[in-house]
């Protein structure tokens, strides 16, 4: 059996007793296997039959596991449709409701790597609604699993296809280049907070306007706990507040009775109205 075959049958098994979900990872399954493999040789062990075994005999390494089964890809602007669309229709929205409210505009980027997403926000808003709506303001909080993701989001320095969808405009007047990178201005860096969360366990405190949850929970994870976890979400979403999800991810908004279709084909959906 080749390499690929006995990691994708050891994936199928393994996965789900993390309550994550195997056809998530078709796309990225060759970066996890190079991963394992590399743990396999760690652990000097002969193959994927006998890793198996040694999950079975030593319990802590699911952990292992499981940040081994982590997907950690971002870049700014990513699905850039969904952008416009929270430019132009979303955010707008957000912003008079808050307003009126006398409240910051309050967001969440859920599993945001090294700050792609929760920095594209912060760049929008700065840019293009700052001067529009004067004396409204903006929380941008951003969540992630990983310490090491984190360390690289407060550093804001990023190869060149991480900021490959970043508008010329902005990428002249709020990056600098340094080491062949693209450094963050620190203005648009103050503008996010960060905070080390798994979300299988702990959520920032809402309410909030818009939650990005993209690429993490529908994707990777298995159908009940994804449930969970947007059930959550949803109770953290003011009524009318938006959920973003990646434009390729199975969303069970079927199953969560508080959430309408707000866009189908960019996966953004809205918390009803009362
Ligand atoms: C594929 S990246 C998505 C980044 C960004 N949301 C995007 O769409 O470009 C998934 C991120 O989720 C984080 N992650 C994975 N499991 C997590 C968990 N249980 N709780 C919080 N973050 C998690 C990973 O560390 C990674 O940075």
């Amino acid at each position: 059996m080749s390499h690929l075959n006995a990691c994708q049958q050891f994936l199928q098994w393994a996965l789900p007793r993390l309550r994550l979900r195997p056809e998530g990872y078709r796309k990225v399954r060759r970066q996890v296997c190079r991963k394992i493999q590399a743990r396999i040789a760690e652990l000097n062990l002969s193959g994927y039959e006998a890793y198996r075994r040694y999950l079975e005999s030593h319990p802590a390494e699911w952990q292992e596991l499981d940040k081994l089964s982590r997907i950690t890809i971002s870049r700014f602007f990513r699905d850039y449709q969904s952008w416009e669309m929270l430019a132009g229709e979303i955010l707008p929205l957000q912003a008079k409701h808050a307003g009126a409210e006398k409240r910051p505009v309050r967001c969440w980027s859920a599993g945001c790597a090294s700050g792609e997403e929760p920095y594209s926000l912060a760049l929008l808003w700065r840019y293009h609604f700052e001067s529009e709506y004067p004396g409204q303001s903006i929380e941008i909080i951003a969540t992630d699993i990983d310490g090491h993701m984190l360390q690289r989001a407060s550093l804001a320095c990023y190869p060149g296809g991480n900021v490959r969808d970043v508008p010329k405009h902005l990428l002249a007047q709020y990056f600098r280049k340094e080491d062949g990178l693209f450094c963050l201005d620190q203005k648009i860096k103050n503008m996010v907070t960060f905070q080390q969360q798994d979300i299988r366990i702990a959520m920032p405190d809402g309410p909030f306007d818009i939650v990005f949850c993209k690429n993490l929970v529908a994707m990777y994870f298995a159908k009940g706990n994804a449930l969970d976890c947007f059930r959550e979400i949803t109770e953290r979403l003011v009524n009318g507040g938006f959920l973003l999800t990646g434009n390729h991810e199975p969303f069970p908004h079927e199953d969560l009775q508080h959430m309408t279709v707000f866009n189908r084909g960019l996966n953004i959906f809205r918390k009803k109205s009362p």
